[in-house]
């Protein structure tokens, strides 16, 4: 994770505070990490639990607790982020940023901060039009600070004009333009620009009869982590999915699916296309005839059989496709031990270019690594293995499109 895809985000005391779960959510939807700080007044209106369940992290508070700042002083705070926002922006927290007044922990990192801030205004109109608003922003303006909104509508309080905050979609849309698009200093080229993504994600269901299934515990985090970078360094991104609880990734088409045979078909008419990511769990078998009506118990205590079928390899068939093999194709391998070994005999057994072995030893049982937010991978390829350490899923997703993004450039 570089800084360019971490955001600090202050939010400060406004009702459009209410309107930041939404906007913590794109932004990691779009691939950012989003770390907190809550100013007193921000947190009458939300709690900082609900800003710590969505960003996944401590919510920094209080400039003076002893451990936040052992753990990550306000000067580290902002360090480590590529951009501060401000969302709500109120009347007051741009008059201390324009008066530099460093008063509390979130005026104190906006004055340590040297990367670009960006403000999302929010108040009363009358605020927004009074003179000393207006000599703040301009002061702001002159100094860099980026302003997304405010927009014009009706108010919390029944009056209408300008100074509703801007919609969390355009706010993330100015984040990620400062941060990732062409432009601004700071900024990064997408760098998978002009490319097709086809990436497989979740578990699939296949059916015994019409209620019963064979599935497994893929929660989808880590392949829907992966569409949602790729897409964000720009590659037209088709993501097909089992059954998961996670929400589509923004910019990706996403086609659902139940069973290997349906996620086979979808691939292969998502083709061709440049890069082929494999993150799915596909089930190994089916059911070699599944019932048209629910299977009954014989009411006597005998064994019941199952006759399974293997189901197709996709990530085989992407790779034997010919002249429609993606240019560089990744698989996964779940293994829990002689991983890396294991993990550089199956890139060979399915022909693919690369594998991400997920070590499902580091952590407590199968399941308990299908569904937790960190992964531990090795990336092997045909130079030899590379080790990461453990990161979020959605590090791991950043890092691999930038890894994908510089194998493809150095190819062309
Ligand atoms: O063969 P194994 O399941 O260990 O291989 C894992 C890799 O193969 C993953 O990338 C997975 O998405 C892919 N796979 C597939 N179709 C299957 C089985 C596995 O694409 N039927």
């Amino acid at each position: 994770m570089t800084e360019q895809n971490r955001v600090l985000l202050i939010v400060s005391g406004g009702i459009a505070a209410c309107k930041c779960p939404e906007l913590i959510r794109l932004l990691k939807r779009r691939g950012f990490e989003v770390r907190c700080i809550l100013t007193r007044g921000g947190a009458r209106f939300i709690t900082p639990m609900t800003l710590a369940a969505l960003s996944g992290d401590k919510v920094y508070e209080d400039l003076f607790s002893l451990t936040d700042e052992s753990e990550m002083g306000h000067i580290r705070l902002t360090r480590q982020a590529g951009l501060v926002l401000v969302a709500p922006a109120t009347a007051n927290i741009m008059a201390r940023m324009a008066n530099g007044i460093a008063d509390d922990l979130a005026t104190t990192a906006l004055l340590a901060a040297k990367v670009p801030i960006m403000a999302a205004p929010a108040m009363n109109v009358a605020m927004w039009e009074h003179p000393a608003t207006r000599d703040n922003i301009e002061t702001l303006k002159r100094r860099g600070v980026r302003l997304v909104g405010p927009t014009e509508g009706e108010m919390a309080c029944g009056e209408w004009g300008m100074g509703r905050m801007a919609e969390p979609p355009d706010i993330a849309e100015a984040v990620e333009d400062l941060l990732l698009g062409g432009g601004g200093k700071m900024s990064a080229m997408k760098k998978l620009k002009g490319r097709r993504a086809l990436v497989t994600s979740g578990p699939t269901l296949e059916a015994i009869d019409p209620v019963r299934y064979i599935a497994n515990r893929s929660s989808g985090k880590q392949g829907h982590a992966i569409a949602a970078a790729i897409a964000g360094q720009g590659a037209d991104t088709t993501l097909v999915s089992g059954p998961t609880r996670q929400p589509d990734p923004e910019r990706v088409k996403v086609v659902h699916v139940e069973t290997a045979v349906e996620m086979l078909a979808a691939c292969e008419r998502e083709l061709p296309v440049d890069i082929a990511v494999c993150a799915a769990a596909v089930s190994d078998w089916r059911a070699a005839k599944p019932s048209a009506q629910k299977i009954k118990k014989t009411g006597k205590k005998s064994t019941a059989s199952l006759a399974l079928i293997e189901n197709p390899d996709i990530l085989g068939s992407l790779c034997a496709a010919g002249e429609r093999r993606p240019r560089l194709v990744v698989g996964f391998a779940a293994e829990t031990e002689k991983v890396i070994e294991n993990a550089a005999a199956k890139r060979k057994a399915k022909g693919c270019d690369w594998i991400v072995a997920n070590d499902v030893s580091k952590g407590s049982g199968v399941s308990g690594v299908m569904g937790a937010d960190t992964n531990t991978v090795h990336l092997i390829t045909s130079d030899g293995a590379e080790s990461w350490p453990e990161m979020t899923k959605t590090e791991v997703g950043l890092k691999l499109a930038l890894r994908i993004a510089d194998a493809l450039e150095f190819e062309t």
